[in-house]
């Protein structure tokens, strides 16, 4: 596969980190230009000290990370606590004393993508509030995006209100901007979701595992989890990891495309995804994935991983 040139917009966040793990084990695949973290699962400056306790844990402090938007466009931020106290919560990690850079957001991620050998992906793994505003205010960097590839939205039902999912329900104005249909996107909504799940035992396998980085999996999948294990599921959902199997194997997903209209307001509809059918559209809206290839997917590179990081 041509190597992709990607930065990584995200608010990790359990999913995220898995989603950034896989996208780590795979070198001859991704080139990591950048991580750029926005308000979404918590506060900003939380969240970035999550991904940057991350990469100095696995030894790769050399990956940038810029702090971006601290809050939605419109809307004040929506933490949640399904991530826990600290938005990443079950596992201590130890301190480091890695930095951001220090540039504004909008410049970090333009500097990236025009210094980009290729045109860049752009992994969406939260509330789309850094990506619009790089879309309002630098309208001519589409020439140099690939492609957009989003976990959000939904085709019929809602996670956090009943009709909308909670990236786009925390910036649906950003999420109308960036869905506009002037740049190829692919959208990852909830109902797709449902298929990108991995086993309690899979879960299991990884907290009793011992080496360096599977405790720390471990710690953060155990935490994870408890939601689905309250609600007696014996399967559980890691919706932004969706984002990095979908690029390094896009023949497990099956999708349609649509042009995507966004609900601003309403209380079980603000965020709310609106998909109609377009085959001339550039969104392509998934619906469906091979679960057992998705979570043979991340067995093999949280191993592959273990193995390297010691
Ligand atoms: C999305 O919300 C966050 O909790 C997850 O990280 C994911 O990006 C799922 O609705
Ligand atoms: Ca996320």
């Amino acid at each position: 596969m041509k190597q992709k040139y990607v930065l990584i917009d995200c608010d990790p966040g359990h999913d995220d980190v898995m989603a950034i793990l896989s996208t780590i084990a795979h070198p001859d695949i991704f080139h990591i230009l950048g991580i750029t973290t926005v308000c979404g699962n918590n506060l900003v400056p939380l969240i970035t000290e999550n991904i940057l306790n991350v990469l100095h844990y696995i030894h790769r402090e050399d990956i940038p990370v810029c702090m971006g938007a601290e809050n939605p466009l419109v809307y004040p931020p929506s933490p949640q606590a399904a991530h826990g106290y600290n938005g990443l919560e079950g596992f201590e990690f130890p301190k480091h004393s890695l930095k951001t850079v220090q540039q504004d957001v909008i410049s970090f991620m333009k500097e990236k993508i025009l210094s980009s050998p290729e045109p860049v992906t752009i992994m969406a793994l939260a509330p789309l509030t850094n990506i619009a505003t790089l879309l309002q205010k630098e309208p001519t960097i589409i020439d140099h995006i690939e492609q957009i590839v989003v976990m959000g939205g939904s085709w019929y039902r809602g996670n956090v209100i009943p009709h909308a999912e909670f990236n786009i329900y925390a910036d649906p104005h950003a999420a109308k901007e960036v869905f506009s249909g002037k740049v190829s996107t692919v959208i990852i909504p909830l109902e797709c979701c449902d298929d990108c799940t991995i086993s309690e035992a899979t879960v299991q396998s990884w907290i009793h595992d011992e080496r360096y980085l599977t405790k720390m999996v471990g710690g953060i999948m155990d935490f994870f989890a408890i939601y689905g294990r309250q609600h007696q599921r014996t399967r559980h959902t890691i919706f932004d990891l969706a984002v990095t199997e979908y690029l390094l194997h896009p023949e497990i997903f099956e999708g349609e495309y649509c042009n995507c209209d966004v609900i601003l307001l309403g209380e079980e509809t603000r965020g709310q995804t609106v998909f109609t059918t377009n085959p001339n559209s550039k969104i392509l809206v998934l619906k469906h994935a091979d679960t057992n290839r998705f979570e043979q997917q991340i067995i093999s590179d949280i191993n592959l991983l273990a193995n390297e990081i010691i």
